[in-house]
């Protein structure tokens, strides 16, 4: 972790570098740039940086009240293994915002085992969970603009 810096600042926020690692992933492929701007601002959101480049990332969406959901978390391929993912969410739910939840959620395909570390564990009741899934809303326009 030595060259490594996990920051909380808003301004040490790379939204470009961000898109650019969003827009490869399999939840997030062909998301807008503008898009991604708009979520991190309204986010609380936590980089990794090293040498002066964002190496990952992840986000928090909030009313910074009572419920949050994690979101877009990763760590750039060249630098997983090292414990960076779990340093970033452990600062991240550390915030001052985040404390006091009566519930946090996420999404994820594969990497139950890194949330399972923060007490994250699959729902209780799915009966009583609910989603509206525009799974194809970055998809771009087909030829007839469909
Ligand atoms: C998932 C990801 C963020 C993990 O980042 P990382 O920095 O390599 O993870 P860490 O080194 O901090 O691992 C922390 C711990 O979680 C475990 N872990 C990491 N990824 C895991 C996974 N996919 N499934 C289960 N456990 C995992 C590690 O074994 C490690 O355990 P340990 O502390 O007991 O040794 C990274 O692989 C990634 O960016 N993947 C592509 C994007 C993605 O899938 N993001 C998650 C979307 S929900």
């Amino acid at each position: 972790m030595s060259n490594y810096q996990v920051t909380l600042d808003p301004a040490f926020i790379d939204v470009e570098a961000t898109h650019a690692f969003l827009t490869t992933t399999y939840w997030a492929q062909g998301i807008p740039l503008p898009v991604v701007r708009r979520a991190i601002a309204g986010s609380v959101c936590a980089a990794v940086r090293c040498e002066n480049q964002q190496v990952a990332f992840a986000r928090a969406v909030t009313d910074r009240a009572t419920f949050a959901y994690l979101a877009d978390v990763y760590v750039l391929e060249e630098h997983r293994g090292r414990g960076l993912s779990r340093a970033m969410i452990s600062a991240l739910l550390a915030h001052p915002d985040l404390q006091g939840l009566r519930r946090l959620m996420l999404a994820t395909r594969d990497a139950h085992g890194l949330y399972a570390k923060f007490g994250f564990k699959p729902l209780a009741n799915p009966a009583r969970m609910m989603e509206l899934h525009n799974a194809d809303v970055y998809a771009p326009a087909g030829p007839n603009g469909a």
